[in-house]
């Protein structure tokens, strides 16, 4: 798989991809991810200017269309995407389920918000998929490509050094994980349930299973509605 980003700070993103899982994949070639300076492609070889006043007055900088223009034919001259995907607060919210399915695309390419967002005929004419991270609003997309690219990449197969651990995340089957213990059994007074030491699998799995339908009820009903994809 190829990650292609665009944004004006690829120095925030340099550090994210160079740790653990993700350096791991890209270290056994599961996944390339590139980093592109928009700045790079302004016709504006002066001053590298990307930004631009609102028409019609309203407050804050938009992102021209030009230079994001020229970014994206650039890249896709190259090779094809399967989703140009905008990081923006009023994208549709990104979850477990879209992060299973970018993680199947051979190429994707994220462009980054900034200032007060993108010149709107960018999102009409060139992207394909609009994503947010949550409701509330950071100060440019990168954290949030950041947060798709670390939730995409560890599904590739081979990423983890357990594959089952992903299959039994959080959010898999819309249940939350259930609680997870480790030596010592006993602290301070503080137990691991005994039937975790029982070493009968099949009542294990059924109390993990009991636990995770226990801890969604409370904490996340939302995820077991039927309207919930
Ligand atoms: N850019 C600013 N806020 C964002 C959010 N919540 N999700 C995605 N991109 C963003």
């Amino acid at each position: 798989m190829r990650i292609d980003i665009l944004t004006v700070l690829p120095e925030l993103l340099e550090s994210p991809f160079n740790h653990s899982i993700i350096q791991r994949a890209a270290q056994k070639g599961l996944v390339e991810i590139h980093l592109h300076n928009i700045r790079d492609y302004s016709p504006d070889k002066r001053h590298h200017r990307v930004d631009d006043y609102a028409f019609g007055g309203s407050a804050g900088m938009v992102m021209q269309i030009e230079p994001i223009f020229r970014a994206i034919e650039a890249l896709k001259n190259e090779r094809e995407y399967d989703e140009i995907i905008y990081t923006s607060p009023d994208g549709e919210l990104f979850s477990q389920g879209i992060a299973n399915q970018l993680s199947l695309q051979k190429n994707l390419l994220i462009l980054c918000g900034h200032y007060k967002g993108i010149d709107q005929r960018i999102r009409e004419h060139l992207i394909t998929r609009e994503l947010s991270i949550g409701d509330y609003v950071l100060t440019g997309g990168e954290l949030a490509a950041a947060v798709m690219t670390d939730a995409i990449v560890r599904l590739l197969p081979g990423a983890m050094s357990d594959e089952q651990s992903a299959l039994t995340d959080s959010f898999q089957d819309n249940l939350l994980a259930p609680p997870v213990y480790t030596r010592p059994s006993e602290f301070n007074g503080w137990k691991v349930p005994d039937i975790l030491l029982s070493g009968h699998e099949r009542n294990i799995a059924e109390w993990q299973l009991q636990q995770a339908i226990d801890r969604t009820k409370k904490l996340r009903p939302n995820l077991l509605s039927d309207d919930n994809e």
